[in-house]
Parts: structure tokens; sequence; C-alpha cells
């Protein structure tokens, strides 16, 4: 089995794995990082977003033999306190339902804010398209992100 070392939340990680698993496998069952989700397992649903160099990316269909030396920032590392502008916006708007979705969402909402400071209601909606909610709170979601700018704006 090949041993990859993996930049994680600023650590260096090593899993001895299959070249072809999935960076979702790798991170909640070798590693026990479990706040980032399986849907379904084909990169439709978002459920299993992640950062790989800053770029959201679904990890269920990312093979570890392609990440290399890339810095891989999961739901747990983007703000070890969860006091990230993203995530006080998540709670204060009460986004979640049954909260299943919501880690990919947070990192898809991250990853956009980190581009783009101020967002438009298109810009949210294009950036958070492939992450789907079953519990439909979209509106929610996109309250949030408005909010979780001006909390950076305003830091
Ligand atoms: S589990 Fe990866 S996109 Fe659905
Ligand atoms: S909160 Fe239930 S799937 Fe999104």
């Amino acid at each position: 089995m090949p041993s990859y070392t993996l930049k994680i939340n600023g650590e260096s990680m090593v899993v001895d794995v299959a070249s072809d698993t999935p960076l979702l496998w790798v991170l909640r069952d070798h590693l026990n990082l479990v706040g980032t989700k399986y849907g379904c397992g084909m990169s439709l649903c978002g459920a299993c977003t992640v950062h790989v160099s800053g770029e959201a990316v679904r990890s269920c269909q990312l093979p570890v033999a392609t990440l290399g030396a890339r810095p891989i920032t999961t739901i747990e590392g983007l703000d070890p306190d969860g006091t990230a502008a993203v995530q006080e916006a998540w709670d204060e708007a009460d986004v979640p339902q049954c909260g299943y979705c919501q880690a990919g969402q947070i990192m898809s909402a991250a990853a956009l804010l980190a581009k783009t400071a101020r967002p438009t209601d298109d810009e949210i909606d294009t950036a958070m398209a492939g992450n789907l909610c079953r519990c439909g709170t979209y509106a929610r979601i996109r309250k949030a992100v408005h909010l979780a700018a001006e909390k950076t704006a305003n830091a």
C-alpha cells in the first residue's frame, strides 16, 4: 500500500492507502475528520466539499494520489475555535435544519468570500449552486453569506 503525506489543516498527516482512494475516505475513515460528509459520492451534492489550495472541491471524487503537497482545509480546520465570520454568521442566521449538508455549504461559502469580499445574490447563487440542501435552507444560506461579508468588512 503506498504511503502519502498530506498537508491537512496545517499539519502533515501520513496515510497508507490505495492510490485511487478518494480524499473523502481518507479524511473520514483514516484520519477521523468526520465533519466532511458523504452524500452522493458522485460530485453531485457538495456535502463533501473541502478546500484544496483554497479552492472548494468535492473530496469524494479526488484520488489521494493527485493531491501532492497542496494544502487541504476541512471544516475542522476552517477556524479551530469555530469563530470564523462565516461560522458565526451561520449560527446567527440559524441556517441549519438537519445539518447534514452544512459543512459543505460553509466550505463553499468560505471559498467564495475569500475571493469576493462582497458577493451579490447572483454570485452567491452561482458559487453555491453545487451544494444541495434537501431541507431547502437556501434563503438562510444566502442571508448568512451576506452577514459573513459584513462581519469581515467590519472586523
Ligand atoms: S458526496 Fe461528494 S459531491 Fe456528494
Ligand atoms: S440542512 Fe438538511 S440537507 Fe441541508
